[in-house]
């Protein structure tokens, strides 16, 4: 008797179980793979692509991109008094100066080429090696640099104190009013504004199939099959790691003259590994920035296209390759302050 009941018991026992285990199962794994599912499908469904469009509203205080726009227009801000940022990071254009090498206040030649200062705050790090962490640390470097605007945090304070206005306008929006801090703080944020949302390309990825004509979009499948893309990705096109220049050939034995600047970041770190290593630049504007690479040795698309696919990829690209790829890039272009950039004193588009 007892053992009968005893086995009843078990099976019951066991029969509860399994039930409390399959409720489990069911509310735990079953579900929720559906839901997995369908989130997985709306994110993936018709924008499936590895780069995303650049914001159109970023939240900023307006007070502070006023005064980070005049601080970055203010000659005062070199030793000289005589070159300001835009000199060199032109907004009516690309925000470079399209020169080979810039000339700065003391017209020496500056030894690397210009970056843009549009949609630099989305980049992982500043400057062709990386060496600046964000905007406002980048701000020191051109400010004490010879070949830039050759000042010290000294001389620019004691300038723009004596300036009833900017007295006046950083005691508005910061208690300290004007120190070294404060000024870095609004020319970054004024920075920050220099997004060039709606490209074509955005508004082809924001769901806008007919953006791009179909040389363009072939150049876009050319540039995601053949790889570009594997060092020219996320928003910025580029600006989110660090990558050899002529990770397949050895560019600079090819093209000889080595000169310190073409170490990158093994200048920074004494690191074997780093040598030649250079932050990947954007892609973004690139019809409007040239000339290309850190030592500007490509003045057209075309030419910077071609040495990317025979020093980074390992192909020689046809020409009708380059040509697309070409398309595709000029498509990139972007717009500041609601109007589409162009290039220097051009109206149409440039190469
Ligand atoms: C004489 C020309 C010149 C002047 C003046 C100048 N810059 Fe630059 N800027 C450059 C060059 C060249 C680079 C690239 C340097 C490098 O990577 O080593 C650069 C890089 C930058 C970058 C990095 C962009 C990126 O994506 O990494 C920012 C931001 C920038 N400058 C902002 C400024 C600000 C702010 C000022 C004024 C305080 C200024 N620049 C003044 C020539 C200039
Ligand atoms: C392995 C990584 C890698 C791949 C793959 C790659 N690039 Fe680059 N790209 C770089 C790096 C790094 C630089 C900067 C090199 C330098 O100047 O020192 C660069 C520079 C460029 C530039 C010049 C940008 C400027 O502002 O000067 C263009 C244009 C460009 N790449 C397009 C392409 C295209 C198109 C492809 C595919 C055919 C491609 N890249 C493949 C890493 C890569």
């Amino acid at each position: 008797m007892v053992k009968r009941s005893y086995w009843l018991v078990l099976a019951l026992f066991g029969l509860a179980l399994c039930g409390a285990a399959f409720v489990f199962w069911y509310t735990t794994y079953a579900h929720n793979g559906a839901e997995e599912d369908a989130v997985f499908a709306v994110k993936h469904g018709d924008v499936d692509e590895p780069i995303t469009p650049i914001p159109r509203d970023l939240k900023l205080d307006k007070r502070k991109v006023a005064l980070g726009r005049r601080l970055f227009h203010d000659p005062q801000l070199s030793g000289d008094s005589r070159i300001s940022c835009a000199h060199c990071h032109n907004l009516a254009t690309g925000g470079v100066d399209g020169l080979a090498h810039p000339v700065g206040s003391s017209k020496t030649d500056g030894k690397i080429d210009t970056l843009t200062v549009f949609n630099s705050g989305f980049n992982f790090r500043l400057f062709w090696d990386g060496r600046a962490a964000t905007l406002e640390d980048q701000i020191d470097f051109p400010m004490n640099n010879p070949c830039e605007m050759g000042s010290t945090w000294d001389e620019v304070i004691a300038k723009l104190g004596n300036d009833k206005a900017y007295r006046r306008d950083f005691a508005d929006i910061y208690k300290e009013n004007i120190n070294p801090q404060t000024v870095r703080d609004a020319i970054a944020t004024f920075e920050r504004s220099l997004n060039t949302p709606n490209s074509r390309f955005d508004r082809y990825l924001r769901g806008d199939k007919q953006a791009l004509d179909s040389s363009e979009l072939a150049g876009y499948d050319l540039f995601k099959s053949l790889g570009c893309i594997s060092c020219h990705q996320g928003m910025n096109m580029g600006g989110n790691m660090y990558e050899k220049l002529g990770l397949v050939e050895d560019y600079f034995r090819n093209r000889g003259n080595l000169r310190k600047v073409d170490l990158g970041r093994y200048n920074l770190t004494k690191d074997e590994d780093d040598r030649y290593e250079f932050r990947v630049p954007s892609l973004r504007n690139v019809a409007l920035t040239a000339p290309y690479l850190h030592d500007a040795s490509a003045s057209t698309l075309d030419a910077a296209v071609i040495i990317m696919g025979k020093y980074q990829l390992g192909v020689d690209l046809r020409e009708e390759e380059v040509a697309k790829i070409v398309k595709f890039l000029n498509a990139l272009t972007g717009e500041y302050d609601g109007k589409l950039l162009s290039a220097h004193q051009q109206s149409g588009a440039h190469r």
